[in-house]
């Protein structure tokens, strides 16, 4: 039985949080070490250029960044093909065929691109290239034929609207060239990291993350920064454990569940002071992000070498849109010298 192919993507604006560690990146190593997966993944340095065409230098450095912190959670090259977007230039081409497939108001009813927009104040002013990403990320999907897109909540939208160009390009230019994925979200109320200061997202623009390349000072400061419970003045006063993003990280970080529940009684009751939890989280943290920030490290050394695993994913990522490129062109019939 051949392995279920699965794509998954971030676009390259900034260094990965703990929130995209949470969200995905661990669910990503779990699925390449179960070896039941042919896992591509890719890193959007197009979609990233769609919002940010005058700081290329943003994404170029990013880049980079994003790599290393795949490498450092032990995303593994020999096991999953990590690629870049703009070296596989099958990519836009699908792009080419699948705009045409769209209208304008159906990119205009897409939730997240909706969202996006007035998060970023465009207003009239939005980037075609941005307005028009869900279906250039219909084109990173299909070229691989990936059957599993692993990805948050937020990118249910783009799933729904891949599935919408399939069916519209096999039902217009004969059927089983295109396969309609499935997105894979985290377990409901699990797979979104609230952020340091108790809002519900961990997000670079909101300044609330926990790097995976902080260093262990800067860690432990963000710990004693953390939104508890405002009410808990006094150690003796009894203290809220729900909204408490202490609590909330334990029951998400620590292994030790009884230990957490143990925490949560005495702190519910009073009598335990919010520096201890703080010192116990940060100790928690320190166990998990401790051994990723080296290997980030060791990696960081040798950059040639990351810039070489990148050129040899692209290449293999490269052969397999080709691939499915061709078909699309013999599908629609622009292949006249064949
Ligand atoms: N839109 C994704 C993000 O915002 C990145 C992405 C681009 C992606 N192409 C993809 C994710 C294909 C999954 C599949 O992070």
């Amino acid at each position: 039985m051949s392995k279920k192919v699965v794509l998954t993507g971030d676009r390259p604006t900034g260094k990965l949080h703990l929130g995209h560690y949470i969200g995905s990146l661990k669910n990503r190593v779990a699925m390449q070490e179960s070896g039941e997966y042919d896992s591509y993944i890719m890193i959007a340095d197009q979609q990233a250029l769609t919002d940010n065409a005058r700081d290329p230098e943003k994404i170029r450095n990013s880049l980079l960044e994003v790599a290393l912190d795949y490498l450092a959670v032990g995303i593994d090259p020999q096991k999953s093909t990590i690629f870049v977007q703009s070296q596989i230039p099958a990519l836009a081409e699908l792009n080419l065929y699948y705009l045409n497939l769209v209208t304008v108001s159906r990119l205009e009813r897409n939730p997240t691109v909706k969202a996006e927009i007035q998060q970023k104040n465009f207003e009239r002013s939005i980037p075609a290239g941005f307005f028009t990403y869900p279906v250039s990320q219909a084109a990173d999907i299909t070229a691989f034929k990936a059957q599993l897109v692993p990805v948050g909540d937020d990118q249910e939208p783009m799933i729904e609207q891949t599935r919408e160009i399939v069916r519209s390009f096999n039902s217009i230019y004969g059927k089983e060239v295109l396969v309609e994925p499935q997105g894979v979200f985290p377990p409901k109320g699990s797979g979104r990291l609230p952020g340091l200061d108790g809002n519900a997202k961990m997000s670079k623009s909101l300044g609330n993350c926990i790097y995976l390349s902080d260093d262990a000072d800067t860690v432990r400061k963000k710990v004693m920064s953390m939104y508890t419970d405002p009410n808990h003045i006094h150690v003796e006063d009894p203290g809220q454990v729900e909204g408490n993003m202490v609590f909330t990280y334990l029951d998400i970080f620590d292994p030790d569940k009884e230990e957490v529940s143990r925490l949560k009684q005495h702190y519910q009751a009073g009598g335990l002071g919010d520096v201890k939890i703080k010192r116990y989280l940060n100790e928690v943290l320190e166990a998990q992000l401790a051994p990723i920030r080296k290997r980030r490290e060791e990696y960081a050394k040798d950059v040639a070498s990351v810039y070489q695993m990148l050129k040899e994913g692209s290449a293999k990522a490269n052969a397999v849109a080709e691939q499915t490129l061709a078909e699309v062109r013999a599908a629609i019939g622009v292949n006249y010298f064949d």
